[in-house]
């Protein structure tokens, strides 16, 4: 009997399956691993030393939890798979963005206890938000179990499963828009006299270290950078442009995007 089935072995499968064998939450021996690509089934194989199988139903049938990570586009085909496979008092997870719990429920055997989760990309270092929600008829065990998994990944939050979409949008989503504001940040630098690599470092530390402000002394962002945008400063001049470019505009629009797109898939 495996722990966990990994349903797709692409890159959030990958992160995942890392930090719960760093953690200690699984060993390599309790887990087995599926995709259609031999390369990503040798790759998880020969890295992570867990069971690799092209076999879907195969890979359920021997597993306490499965957890989906195909692409949104693919969740149907292999939903209608394992199906049959699936007994009472597995936990089903997916973290395929937009499907909902109902939708998943729909396709699986009546009474199947599933989980929506949405991790984001920091999973891969151990500092992963990630929010959860439950299927109708998911359990205390389900959730508890949901809950471990996702906080061997960093931070969990619950959330009602109409907001999905929405925390998608920002957390789901919310790495690139940081990884495009460290390259802008640090081409600007560059543009200033500073080597790449000290800019791109400046960049990320301060990310970093804004993002631990805002954790730590749980202030509003509004406060802290009152606290640093002196009367006539550098700092306001900067945010001057900053709003004059449109940023807060651009983060309502990028958001809506995310959230409309996930409506689609
Ligand atoms: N990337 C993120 O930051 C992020 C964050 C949160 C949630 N998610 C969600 O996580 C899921 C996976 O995303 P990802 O970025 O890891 O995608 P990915 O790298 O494309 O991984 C999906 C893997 O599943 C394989 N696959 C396709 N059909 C399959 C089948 N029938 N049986 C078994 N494996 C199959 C794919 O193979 P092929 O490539 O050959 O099709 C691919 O290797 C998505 O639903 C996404 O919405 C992603």
């Amino acid at each position: 009997m495996k722990k966990i089935a990994f349903i797709g072995a692409g890159k959030m499968a990958e992160a995942i399956l890392k930090r719960l064998l760093k953690s200690g939450w699984t060993a390599a021996h309790e887990v087995v691993v599926t995709d259609v690509a031999d390369e990503r089934l040798r790759h998880m194989g020969d890295e992570y030393k867990v069971e690799v199988s092209r076999s879907n139903p195969q890979a359920v049938v021997e597993a306490e939890s499965v957890l989906l990570a195909v692409k949104p586009q693919q969740l149907e085909e292999v939903l209608r798979e394992v199906a049959t496979s699936l007994r009472q008092g597995q936990v089903v997870i997916s973290i395929a963005m937009g499907k909902t719990t109902q939708f998943i429920q729909d396709l699986l055997p009546s009474g199947t206890e599933v989980v929506r989760a949405m991790p984001n990309h920091p999973a891969m270092v151990g500092e992963a938000v990630s929010v959860l929600s439950y299927g109708s008829h998911a359990g205390e065990r389900a959730r508890a179990i949901a809950r471990e998994i996702f906080s061997c990944l960093g931070e969990v939050h619950e959330v009602e499963e109409r907001l999905q979409d929405a925390a998608m949008a920002l957390s789901g989503c919310g790495p690139a828009y940081f990884y495009v504001i460290a390259e802008a940040m640090s081409d600007a630098g560059v543009k200033l006299g500073l080597g790449r690599d000290l800019s791109l470092k400046l960049a990320a530390g301060t990310m970093l270290g804004a993002g631990k402000m805002l954790q730590e002394t749980g202030m509003h962002p509004g406060s802290l950078k009152d606290m640093v945008a002196s009367p006539g400063g550098s700092t306001i001049m900067a945010l001057e442009a900053l709003e004059e470019a449109g940023i807060r505009d651009a983060f309502y629009k990028a958001l809506t995007a995310a959230w409309k797109r996930a409506q689609e898939v």
